[in-house]
């Protein structure tokens, strides 16, 4: 009979190989920088979420006994407020909208704090205000706020239910795309934000805020179907409702985004 010293032995041995055989076959499959966005793919919660593959990193659950290390930020990387920015929302709202840290704040009519509750178990982060943002002072309050409305409403929920920010809290002049350094000066505020919510589940809508969030420069396609974590909180995202109005075709596959979405803060309540 096999001595079970010897067993347990090669059995520890081959999980090591196959745990290193996915830390490198990830590392090659993934196109962006940040090692931790890979190793940051959420884990599966297994009860009650539909099994969908690729939210799982490949054989992670058979591969990782509860007392092998598992993947994840350091604690030094969880969810923290920081302590140069106010630690209460009105605070930080009224800091922001005396904000003239870039060059935006001599465009801007108004800045663009949040819409939604600050109760939130729901986040869903956007891009940049646009120009009826900006004359509102709200998030997604034009075409493609609609668009957002009637996404939330589709996975039983209200605007009211959810909170609703952006990455930059000015209009960039016609809209244009966020520059790097707007995206730097503004980023504390939206860290903060998230820090003082501690919501269970961010929703990234379109390129600019999955990208600012996991600090990435993969593209859309290789980012969304797949559920990600930011500072220990899961992290879905989608396409931006502005170009499901521009490609109706993306449509389907921002709706199986959002079932993603649906799920797992059902799992993550139910919890
Ligand atoms: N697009 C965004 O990204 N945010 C808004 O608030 C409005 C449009």
């Amino acid at each position: 009979m096999t001595d079970p010293r010897e067993e347990l032995g090669a059995i520890a041995r081959e999980a090591r190989t196959m745990l290193e055989r996915e830390r490198v076959r990830g590392r090659e499959r993934v196109t962006f920088d940040a090692d931790s966005a890979k190793a940051s793919e959420v884990p599966p919660r297994p009860p009650g979420i539909a099994p969908a593959a690729a939210l799982v990193l490949p054989g992670f659950e058979t591969l990782v006994p509860q007392s092998l290390p598992t993947f994840g930020p350091p604690p030094s990387q969880l969810l923290a407020t920081r302590d140069d920015l106010p630690d209460d929302l009105g605070t930080l709202a009224r800091m922001v909208s005396e904000c003239r840290k870039c060059g935006l704040c001599e465009t801007r009519t108004n800045t663009v704090f949040a819409d939604g509750s600050a109760r939130a178990r729901l986040v869903f982060i956007g891009e940049a205000p646009g120009r009826d943002e900006d004359l509102k002072g709200l998030p997604f309050v034009g075409r493609a706020g609609q668009l957002l409305d009637k996404m939330i409403t589709a996975i039983d929920l209200k605007r009211e239910e959810v909170y609703i920010c952006n990455v930059l809290k000015c209009r960039p002049p016609e809209n244009r795309t966020p520059a790097p350094d707007e995206v730097e000066q503004c980023l504390p505020y939206l860290e903060q934000q998230l820090a003082l919510l501690k919501p269970a589940l961010l929703c990234a809508l379109g390129l600019s805020a999955v990208q600012a969030l996991l600090k990435t420069k993969a593209s859309m396609t290789s980012l969304r179907g797949r559920t990600f974590e930011y500072k220990g909180i899961p992290l879905i995202p989608t396409y931006h409702p502005a170009a499901l109005l521009r490609n109706p075709g993306l449509k389907r596959e921002a709706w199986e985004d959002l079932q993603r979405v649906r799920d797992t803060l059902r799992a993550r309540t139910a919890s």
